[in-house]
C-alpha cells in the first residue's frame, strides 16, 4: 500500500507533457501540445496536452485524463502499479514491504506475471556474471561474439543454466506459484505433479521491454549447433504478451528516434545490440515476423521516417519487401538499405564505427518506390506480361500511401522510371483507392445500421405525417435548414480541401535563405468529404433542388479547377443561381466569424489558411448535425407509434429505440467533440 502523504506528493510531481512525452511525440500548438493519439488509430494528430490543466486528452476518441490516468490507460496498469510508476519517474520514494506469500498470490495476474519477469530477468542476468557456467558459457558467447560488456548490461541480457530445472526450482523456493511460472511460460511441463522444466535452460536471454521498460517476454537462443530445437525459443503469447504488439529494442530506441526523426528498423536481437554498440540507437526489430499495424503505429508516434534495413541477399530483399505495403498504407515514409551480400546489420556494424556505418546508410538509403521499381525492372525484363504485372504491383503500393503530395510525388518518379503516362497511373491508381474505400466503407456499414436506412425506408408514411407536427412548415422538411448548411460549404468551397498541413522548411539560394511553406498534407475536397460522410449513411437531401446542387458538385469532384461558387451563380437554372448567391452571402464568411470571436482581425493570406482549418471542423459538423436530425426525429416519432401500439409489440419497438439511441450516443459525442459556434 502507498500512503496517502506518497500519492499527493506523486500526483503534485507529475507532469502530464512530461509523463506523455516518454510514449507520445508532442508539439507545440498554442498553449497546448499535440500528437498523435496511443489509444486509437490516429493519422493526424488529435491528443491534446494541455500543462496547465495537467491533463490530456484525445479529440478524437475521448480517451486521456491525468497523468496518473494516462499511465493506467497506456501502461495498463492497476492504480496503485501507475502510482509507482510515476513515484520511480521522480525519484519520489515509496516505502514498500516485501510481498509475503499471500499478497504475491492476491495480487492480479498481469501483475504477478510482471513481477515474475522481473524476477526471472534479474535471475539470469544475475547467473550470467556470477554462476561459473554463465561466466564460462554464456558471458563468453557474448564476449566472442563481440558485444561490449555495457551493452551486456544495458539490455540486460542473461545466461539460464544446462540443468533442465534450475529456475523453476530456484523460482519456487522464492516463493512464486506454479500456475505463473506456467503463464508467463518461463517454465513448461508440470502437469499431473511432474516436476517442472525451464523453457529457456541452456540458453543466453534476450528480455523483451515494453515502450516503458517492463519485461514482457524472453527470447533464449541456443549456443551449440541447433540439433532439433529452433535457435531461438521466445516466449509464449500470454495475457501481458503479444509478440505482434512489441517491438525488441523500442525502449532503449524512444529518445533516440525523437531525436533523430527516424527509425532504423532490422531483423533481430542482434542487429538491435550491434547497431546501439556502433552508435546507432534509433533501432528496433520485429524479431523475425512480418510487421503488424500495432508496431507501425508504436513507431509512427515517434516519427514518421523509417528505414529499413535487411540483408543483401534474396531472403533479405524479400523480408523488406514483405513488410513495406503495410509501412505506407500507415503513411510512413519508407526508405530501404540493403547490405553488401552476406552481411546482416549485425556482422556489418562490427566492421563499421558509428560513422562509416552512417555514411553507408546515407549512401545507400533509397526511397522505397524506386527500390522497388528498379528491382522488379531487373526481375521482369522485356515480357509485356510480365511487365503489365510489375506495374499493377507497384501501383498497387503507391495506392496505399495515405497523403495526397507524396504520393502525386511517387507517381511522377514512377512515370519516368517505368517509362510511362503519369496520367495513366493516376487514373489506375484513383481506381484502387476508390476500390479499397467502398471495400472498407462496406464493412463499417455492416457494423453500424445505416441511419437512412432506419428513418427512411421503413416508415415513408410516418415521414409524411411527421411534418404536420411543424405546424407552419409549409414544405420544408425538419432537415432544411441542416441540408442548407451542407449545401453551403459546397457552393463556397467546393474542392477546397478540408485541411492542409505546411511545414517551414529552408532553402538556400545563392546566399539568401528563403522559408517557405511546403505543403506536407491535405484531407479530401468539401464535397468529397460531404458525398462520402452521407452516402455512407444512405442519406441524400430531401430538398430535390439541394440534391440536384450536390450531385453537381459531386461530378466536378475531380476536376482541380473547378469553381463550385462561379459554377453555381452562373448556372443556366435560376431557381439554382438564386440560391448560390444567397448561401455565398458574406454573413457566413467563416474567418470573418472566427476573427470576431477572436476579437482580432486577420490578413487576407492567413484568414484564407484559418478558413481552411476551421472546414476541417465545421463541414464534419454539418454532416452530423444532419443526421442527428434525422436519428431525433425518429426516435420521437417511434415513442408516439409505442405510445398507440399493442404491448405486445413493445420488444420490436424497445430494440429498435435502443438501436436509435446508440446511434444519437455515436452522434452526439461527434458533435461534443466539434467547437460550437453560433451564427
Ligand atoms: N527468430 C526467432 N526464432 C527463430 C529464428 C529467429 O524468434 N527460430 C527471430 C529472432 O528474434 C531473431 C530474428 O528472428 O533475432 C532474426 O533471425 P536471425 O537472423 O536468424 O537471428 P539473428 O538475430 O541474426 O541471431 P544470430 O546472429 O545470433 O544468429
Ligand atoms: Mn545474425
Amino acid at each position: 500500500m502507498i500512503d496517502q502523504i506518497t500519492i499527493g506528493r506523486i500526483q503534485d510531481s507529475a507532469q502530464i507533457v512530461d509523463v506523455v512525452s516518454d510514449f507520445v511525440t508532442l508539439r507545440r500548438r498554442g498553449v497546448n501540445m499535440v500528437g498523435l493519439c496511443p489509444f486509437h488509430e490516429d493519422r493526424n494528430p488529435s491528443f491534446y496536452v494541455s500543462p496547465a490543466k495537467n491533463i490530456c486528452k484525445c479529440f478524437a476518441c475521448g480517451e486521456g485524463g491525468s497523468p496518473i490516468h494516462f499511465i493506467m490507460k497506456h501502461e495498463q496498469l492497476s492504480y496503485y502499479e501507475a502510482l509507482k510508476y510515476l513515484a520511480r519517474k521522480y525519484n519520489i520514494e515509496v516505502v514498500e514491504k516485501e510481498f509475503t506469500d499471500e499478497e504475491k498470490q492476491v495480487q492480479s495476474d498481469r501483475e504477478s506475471m510482471f513481477i515474475l519477469n522481473e524476477y526471472a530477468r534479474d535471475y539470469f542476468v544475475k547467473t550470467l556474471h556470477t554462476h561459473p557456467e554463465g561466466k564460462a558459457v554464456g558471458l563468453s558467447y557474448f564476449r566472442e561474439r563481440g558485444l561490449r560488456d555495457d551493452i551486456i548490461k544495458k539490455f540486460q541480457l542473461g545466461y539460464s543454466l544446462e540443468q533442465r530445472d534450475a529456475f523453476s526450482v530456484e523460482a519456487q523456493k522464492a516463493g512464486y506459484v506454479k500456475d505463473y511460472l506456467i503463464k508467463t511460460g518461463l517454465s513448461a511441463g508440470g502437469e499431473h505433479n511432474q516436476p517442472l522444466y525451464d523453457r529457456f535452460r541452456g540458453r543466453v536471454i534476450f528480455p523483451v521491454h515494453t515502450l516503458s521498460g517492463k519485461v514482457v517476454a524472453f527470447g533464449g537462443r541456443i549456443l551449440k549447433k541447433a540439433e532439433n530445437t529452433g535457435k531461438y525459443v521466445n516466449s509464449p503469447e500470454s495475457e501481458i504478451y503479444s509478440k505482434s504488439k512489441e517491438l525488441y529494442g523500442i525502449y532503449f530506441a524512444k529518445s533516440a528516434i525523437v531525436k533523430q526523426d527516424k527509425c532504423f528498423l532490422v531483423e533481430g536481437y542482434t542487429d538491435v545490440l550491434s547497431m546501439h554498440q556502433a552508435g546507432i540507437e534509433n533501432v528496433v526489430s520485429s524479431s523475425g515476423t512480418a510487421l503488424t499495424h500495432g508496431q507501425i503505429r508504436m513507431i509512427h508516434r515517434f516519427s514518421e521516417n523509417i528505414t529499413v534495413i535487411y540483408d543483401g541477399d534474396t531472403a533479405g530483399i524479400n523480408a523488406a519487401l514483405r513488410g513495406i505495403d503495410l509501412l505506407l498504407e500507415e503513411g510512413m515514409n519508407v526508405k530501404v538499405v540493403l547490405l553488401p551480400e552476406g552481411e546482416d546489420p549485425d556482422s556489418f556494424a562490427k566492421k563499421q564505427n558509428a560513422e562509416s556505418f552512417q555514411k553507408y546508410i546515407s549512401e545507400n538509403e533509397t526511397d522505397f518506390i524506386r527500390f522497388k521499381t528498379e528491382l522488379l525492372i531487373k526481375e521482369v525484363g522485356d515480357d509485356p506480361v510480365k511487365k503489365a504485372g510489375m506495374i499493377s504491383n507497384i501501383v498497387n503500393s503507391i495506392s496505399l500511401i495515405p497523403n495526397t503530395i507524396t504520393r502525386s510525388v511517387y507517381i511522377q518518379e514512377c512515370s519516368q522510371l517505368l517509362n510511362m503516362q503519369e496520367r495513366v497511373l493516376i487514373a489506375e491508381i484513383n481506381k484502387i483507392r476508390r476500390r479499397s474505400w467502398e471495400k472498407k466503407r462496406e464493412q463499417k456499414d455492416k457494423e453500424l445500421t445505416k441511419i437512412g436506412e432506419i428513418v427512411i425506408s421503413e416508415n415513408d408514411e410516418v415521414n409524411t405525417t411527421s411534418n404536420g407536427t411543424n405546424k407552419k412548415a409549409t414544405v420544408k422538411s425538419p432537415y432544411d435548414r441542416y441540408e442548407r448548411e451542407i449545401l453551403r460549404y459546397i457552393v463556397r468551397y467546393g474542392n477546397t480541401p478540408l485541411y492542409q498541413k505546411f511545414e517551414k522548411r529552408k532553402r538556400k539560394e545563392g546566399k539568401t535563405i528563403i522559408e517557405e511553406d511546403v505543403l506536407l498534407e491535405e484531407g479530401p475536397g468539401v464535397t468529397e468529404f460531404v458525398h462520402f460522410d452521407l452516402e455512407r449513411d444512405n442519406i441524400s437531401f430531401n430538398n430535390e433542388l439541394y440534391q440536384l446542387m450536390l450531385d453537381e458538385a459531386v461530378s466536378n469532384i475531380d476536376n482541380k479547377k473547378f469553381d463550385a461558387a462561379h459554377f453555381f451563380l452562373n448556372y443556366p437554372d435560376p431557381k439554382v443561381s438564386k440560391l448560390a448567391s444567397e448561401l455565398l452571402s458574406d454573413r457566413y464568411h467563416l474567418s470573418k466569424i472566427h476573427s470576431k470571436i477572436l476579437g482580432e482581425e486577420v490578413g487576407d493570406k492567413s484568414s484564407r489558411l484559418l478558413e481552411q482549418n476551421l472546414l476541417q471542423n465545421y463541414v464534419p459538423r454539418a454532416t452530423t448535425e444532419l443526421k442527428n436530425a434525422y436519428v431525433l426525429t425518429k426516435i420521437d416519432e417511434l415513442k408516439e407509434e409505442i405510445k398507440k401500439s399493442n404491448p405486445d409489440n413493445y420488444s420490436v419497438y424497445i430494440t429498435r429505440l435502443q438501436q436509435l439511441q446508440e446511434i444519437k450516443k455515436v452522434l452526439a459525442k461527434e458533435l461534443g467533440e466539434r467547437i460550437v459556434l453560433k451564427y
